[in-house]
């Protein structure tokens, strides 16, 4: 196993302490994406046009195998990182995904397993999931208005394979079950009442993401995001909020809880509201490149090494050496300088 050296003990034991960057930022957080493929064609993400039935995705044998990711994930652990996000493209298009989280839950140090998912093929795989040892999920719903719902999803949505994914996912115990809605002005923010008000009291939290100009292609304009503190005032008229402290250190969701006790939403406010003080979150890509801002033009090759033959203490210097070298602040210099052009794709890395 990978070692950090320094050891810091715990209710829990003695665990790793975790490596800082430039910016005294721990590395806490992995989120893997285990597929570049997607089910759907969301024109922000990956627009039909561009990511068409000729688009080569990767081969199998590019990808990570899951000997492979656990291998990573238990260097990681070893410098610090506690939680880990499974996304992809569409991480439900991985065959025998459950395989792997179960590999990934018995690694030593990682205490949280969450899924990122557009929920199509959810209902199917939730109870399987679970019982591997899948704690919880995040399903991408950009609204309940069907026609919107499904222009947003490049034609391949549909509502209620979604909504049973959501109920199957909920029942299988795979909860706080958590709804990541991307709102863009004049596309989907006059639908948002109806999300709100279709999940309040049940349990499920909404929240609302600022869009952004993650990758090349989706032409964003500042003028197409909506600042969240507009849809708090439009969502708190109609249903009084208050807000509500953060569950940990660095959550990027701001809370708000209902005054009526129905539950909670949150905002993602990343362009108006940039949280990249407390970003504690590496993103490792399908094949195996390390990404350590979701806006990075580039990424350091942990495949090659790997299938080179590297040692566990080799590869974690490799991650420890770049982590330290970090200084990424992306939305904070947007907000300052405007977007930047040389970005990789958010499919690739999984938002
Ligand atoms: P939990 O709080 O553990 O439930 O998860 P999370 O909110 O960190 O994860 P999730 O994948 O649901 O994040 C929601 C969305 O927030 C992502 O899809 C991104 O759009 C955005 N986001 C998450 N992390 C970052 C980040 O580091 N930078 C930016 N700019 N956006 C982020
Ligand atoms: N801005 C904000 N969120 C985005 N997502 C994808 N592209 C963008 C964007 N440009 C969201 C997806 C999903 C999550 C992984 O990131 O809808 O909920
Ligand atoms: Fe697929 Fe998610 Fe991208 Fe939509 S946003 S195309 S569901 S990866
Ligand atoms: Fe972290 Fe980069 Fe997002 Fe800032 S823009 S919060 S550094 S991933």
């Amino acid at each position: 196993m990978a070692d950090s050296g320094e050891k810091i003990v715990t209710w829990r034991g003695t665990r790793a302490a975790a490596v800082q960057d430039r910016l005294q930022r721990p590395l806490q957080d992995l989120r893997i994406s285990v597929m570049d493929r997607c089910n759907f064609r969301c024109p922000y993400c990956m627009p039909e046009d561009k990511y068409h039935k000729d688009f080569e995705f990767l081969k199998s044998s590019e990808r990570l195998s899951f000997e492979e990711i656990q291998r990573l994930v238990q260097v990681f652990a070893g410098l610090g990182v506690r939680k880990l996000r499974i996304t992809g493209g569409e991480p439900l298009l991985r065959p025998n995904l459950p395989d792997l989280i179960g590999d990934l839950s018995r690694v030593a140090g990682i205490e949280d397993i969450a899924l990122t998912t557009n929920g199509i093929l959810l209902a199917q795989h939730a109870a399987a999931l679970k019982a591997a040892g899948l704690a919880r999920v995040t399903v991408s719903l950009d609204s309940l208005d069907d026609a919107v719902f499904v222009a947003m999803s490049g034609g391949r949505g549909n509502r209620e394979r979604v909504l049973e994914g959501i109920r199957e996912a909920i029942s299988a115990g795979l909860t706080p079950l958590k709804i990541n809605t991307v709102v863009i002005r004049g596309v989907n923010d006059h639908t948002v009442p109806d999300l709100v008000a279709h999940f309040r009291g049940t349990g499920v939290i909404v929240r609302f993401i600022e869009y952004m100009d993650v990758g090349t292609i989706n032409h964003w304009r500042l003028a197409d995001t909506v600042p969240s503190r507009e849809l708090l005032q439009r969502i708190s008229a109609r249903w009084p909020l208050q807000p509500v402290g953060s569950n940990y250190r660095g959550e990027v969701a701001s809370r708000y809880a209902f005054a009526d006790g129905q539950g909670e939403v949150g905002f993602i406010s990343s362009v108006t509201e940039p949280f990249c003080g407390s970003c504690t979150r590496a993103r490792l890509s399908s094949d195996g490149q390390l990404f350590t801002c979701l806006f990075a033009a580039h990424g350091l090759d942990l495949k090659g090494p790997l299938r080179a033959g590297a040692s566990d203490a080799q590869l974690a210097e490799l991650v420890r050496g770049t982590w330290q070298r970090r200084e990424d602040r992306y939305s904070e210099l947007r907000a300052a300088n405007g977007p930047d052009t040389d970005k990789v794709e958010m499919y690739y890395i999984g938002g």
